[in-house]
Parts: structure tokens; C-alpha cells; sequence
């Protein structure tokens, strides 16, 4: 086989076989196939798109491109939770340590920063010492000794993704239901837990636009697991602004350690306790959704999520006086408000402009070795609905420096709209059943 017939074929609109997709993510896998070809091959997948039977050969392939984990000698039923990524989602800190508390190990594998979107795994590194480069000896201990773990993915499991998903940050191919899908499963199928749930988000921050396209990816996934023999659902939830106040890494981390405090937006535990019941009913650990969501709000209000958030950092050698007291926490020099340009009610925010600002400001990557700045970030002090006065604060710019602000002021002005009349926020999700 030869690569640039396998891009020619993609880019003609022909479906791959499932030995030509072995054949390519075998060859990437091991370095036989350049950056450059990977990347022609995966725009021409963006713009053809794949077949159902191709997305699942090729998540089947990117899985199996290293070790698949079997948890089962740890504990009987390990969950596991991914999002499709959205602009200040913090939700796995929370979650991760809500459902871990009420007995459910979740032993996860999470990504960096993607286009706009920020990661979980650069988010947790904003903690000094915290460390998410685990081996998969390390990986199982910690399910076994904490019942939470948080990693980067580690080189032996979905290496292929580990590969493709810098690349595509980096050459505008993230926007795509079969890449999206293969990147998230082949993960999810490679880290080994029976119950997975997925938080697929669509609007202004998310990568998919709408909900029609959101839910199809969500089927997609879905679906996918099921073939693999694992118990799959998925919530749908909006993306339309960003989750809670805070966006860039340091930033999120302290909102999501005042939220394991009992102080967090409502919107983002909302959604914990939605993605949580979901991972409570198919580990057949509650009989129905109110008594699911009655355990996860009483690992809350206990502090027994905010013991098993301080246990999982100290375990993978993070401060822990630093999330006691979160003031410790890297933050940035320069702290500037943006003032509403005009009185009203906010109507939008564009999420995907919110996140490349902050991408601007030094808290994502443009290219694949780029260091991050966890310092930098938004805290937002106006959201959609919100009545606003003129020359009132929208929101506070943290920056290396001033020059820093004044490059990302005019798209930060230009994400917010507002209207003469009041406007509703919009509703924050929809569950897709999973069986
Ligand atoms: N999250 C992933 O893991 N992969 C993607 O491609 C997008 C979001």
C-alpha cells in the first residue's frame, strides 16, 4: 500500500477498507508515515467525511495501536468520562472526584489543549508538581490505592491518537464527526472501563456548531462503544457560552476546587451530577436518576468529592497546600477589565473567540512543542441574560502583560453581543440514552 494513494482515495470520496485504515495508523503509529501525509490524509477525512463502518475500523485501529488496559483485577466496574471539548470545561475535576467518592473508580486518561478548547491535562499541570505522565503500572496502582486517576495519555495506550491529535490541533483538522469520534473512543476502548459517559457539547465554543451535528457524533460514539462491548451514554450539553466564570487553566482549576467546596457555578454542577448519575445507572450503582443524583450531592455537601480531589492530587505528587489554599496557585501579573462597550443584555458570547484569546494570551499552543502560560486566562463577570451597564466590567483579561491585553481587546469585544430586550440563557442539556 502506498500513502498517497490512500489520501487520493480519501480525498476522491472513497471509503478506506479496514486493512487499508490497520495499514495507515499501523505506519503512522510507527513513524513510517510523515506529519505532512497524515495531515492531507486527515483534511481530506474532514472534508469527505467517513462511513459508519470506516469511523469504527479506524477507532478499532487507533485503539489497538498500543497496550488495551483491563482493569478488571482492580475493582469489578471501573467508569471512565470524556468531553468533546468546550471553552472553560472543567467538569472532570469535579467529577472525577464525585463519583470516585461514592465508591465508583474512575481510572482516566485525559487530553491537552485542542484548537480553542483548553485540556484537562494542562489544566491539573497548573498545580505545582502535579503529574499526569504516568506509567500504566502507576495508572493501575493509583485505581487501586485512590479509585481516581488522572493522566495524560501515556505512550503505550492510543498512541496513534496521542500522534493524530496534536497534529490535527495544529492543521485545522479537529472539526470532523469521524475524527472527533475515533479520537475520543480509541481512548476510551485503550483505557479499559466498562461504563463510559460523554459529554458532547455543541454551540459558539464546542467543535460542533449545532445540536443536529452533536447528537450525531454522540450516536456515533455511542454506538461504537456498544460494538466494543462496553455501556456507553452520552449528555448533550450547551456550549453556547462558556461553563461557569472561568476559562485558561489556573484559572478553572480554582473554580472547580470552589466548586468540590460547595461554592461552584451552578450550570457546571449541574452537568457533574448529570454526567454522574449517568455513570451511578450504568454501573448499576442507583436504581434511578433521583436517588443517583441524591448520593453524588451528598459526596458534595460531606466534602467526601473535595477529600478524594485533595487525595488524587497528593498521589500524583501535587501541592497540596496549594489547592488549600488556591491564592497559591500560579496567576498572571496583569489583571485588566473589559468594559461593555455598550448598556443592554448580553445576547451571545462567542466561546471559539474566548478560547483563541486566551490561546493568544499564552494558554494554549499554536504549535505542537509550544510551553503554555497557566496563568493567564478570563474570568467572566457577565453571561447571556445578564443586564449590563455601560462601562461595566464583561469580564477580567489575566496577561503576561499589558501589551498582552491590548492584543486580544478587540476580539474579546467583538465575541459579545447584546440586545435592547431581555434574553433567556440558554437550557444546558439533553441526555442521550445510551441502550
Ligand atoms: N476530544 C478528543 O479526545 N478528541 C477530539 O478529537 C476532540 C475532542
Amino acid at each position: 500500500m502506498h500513502m498517497v494513494e490512500l489520501i487520493a482515495k480519501k480525498r476522491d470520496g472513497y471509503a478506506l477498507t479496514s486493512a487499508e485504515l490497520d495499514w495507515l495508523i499501523a505506519n503512522y503509529t510507527a513513524q513510517a508515515i510523515p506529519d505532512y501525509q497524515m495531515s492531507a490524509w486527515a483534511m481530506a477525512v474532514v472534508l469527505r467525511g467517513m462511513d459508519a463502518h470506516e469511523t469504527t475500523a479506524l477507532t478499532l485501529a487507533m485503539a489497538r495501536s498500543g497496550t488495551m488496559l483491563d482493569l478488571h483485577d482492580l475493582a469489578p466496574v471501573t467508569v471512565d468520562k470524556h468531553s468533546t471539548g468546550g471553552i472553560g470545561d472543567k467538569t472532570t475535576l469535579l467529577l472525577g472526584p464525585l463519583v470516585a467518592a461514592v465508591g465508583l473508580p474512575m481510572a482516566k486518561m485525559s487530553g491537552r489543549g485542542l484548537g480553542f478548547s483548553g485540556g484537562t491535562v494542562d489544566k491539573l499541570e497548573s498545580i505545582p508538581g502535579f503529574r499526569t505522565a504516568l506509567s500504566s503500572d502507576e495508572f493501575r496502582r493509583l485505581v487501586r490505592e485512590v479509585g481516581l486517576v488522572i493522566a495524560a495519555q501515556s505512550s503505550d495506550l492510543a498512541p496513534a491518537d496521542k500522534q493524530l491529535y496534536a497534529l490535527r490541533d495544529v492543521t485545522a483538522t479537529v472539526a470532523s464527526i469521524p475524527l472527533i469520534a475515533a479520537s475520543v473512543m480509541s481512548k476510551k476502548l485503550a483505557a479499559g472501563a466498562d461504563c463510559i459517559v460523554l459529554d458532547v457539547k455543541y454551540g459558539s465554543g464546542a467543535f460542533m456548531a449545532t445540536k443536529a451535528e452533536a447528537r450525531q457524533l454522540a450516536q456515533t460514539m455511542v454506538k461504537i462503544g456498544h460494538q466494543a462491548g462496553r455501556r456507553v451514554s452520552a449528555v448533550l450539553s450547551s456550549m453556547q457560552q462558556p461553563l461557569g466564570y472561568a476559562v485558561g487553566n489556573a484559572l478553572e482549576v480554582r473554580e472547580a476546587i470552589a466548586a468540590l467546596r460547595g461554592n461552584g457555578p451552578s450550570d457546571l454542577v449541574e452537568l457533574c451530577l448529570s454526567l454522574g448519575s449517568q455513570l451511578l445507572l450504568m454501573a448499576e450503582r442507583a436504581s434511578d436518576e433521583a436517588s443517583a443524583r441524591a448520593m453524588l450531592h451528598e459526596a458534595l455537601q460531606s466534602g467526601a468529592a473535595w477529600a478524594k480531589f485533595c487525595h488524587m492530587v497528593t498521589s500524583q505528587g501535587g501541592d497540596l497546600a496549594s489547592i488549600e489554599q488556591p491564592d497559591l496557585l500560579p496567576s498572571a501579573p496583569v489583571q485588566i477589565a473589559l468594559p461593555a462597550p455598550r448598556a443592554g443584555y448580553v445576547s451571545a458570547i462567542a466561546g471559539a473567540s474566548l478560547g483563541l484569546a486566551v490561546n493568544a494570551l499564552g494558554g494554549g499552543r499554536s504549535h505542537k512543542e509550544e510551553r503554555i502560560d497557566p496563568r493567564v486566562g478570563l474570568s467572566l463577570q457577565a453571561r447571556i441574560g445578564d443586564q449590563v451597564y455601560l462601562g461595566q466590567p464583561l469580564l477580567t483579561i489575566h496577561a503576561a502583560s499589558m501589551s498582552a491585553v491590548e492584543a486580544v481587546v478587540p476580539q474579546l469585544l467583538a465575541a459579545y453581543q447584546f440586545s435592547d430586550t431581555p434574553v433567556k440563557p440558554p437550557a444546558l442539556m439533553e441526555v442521550v440514552p445510551g441502550d
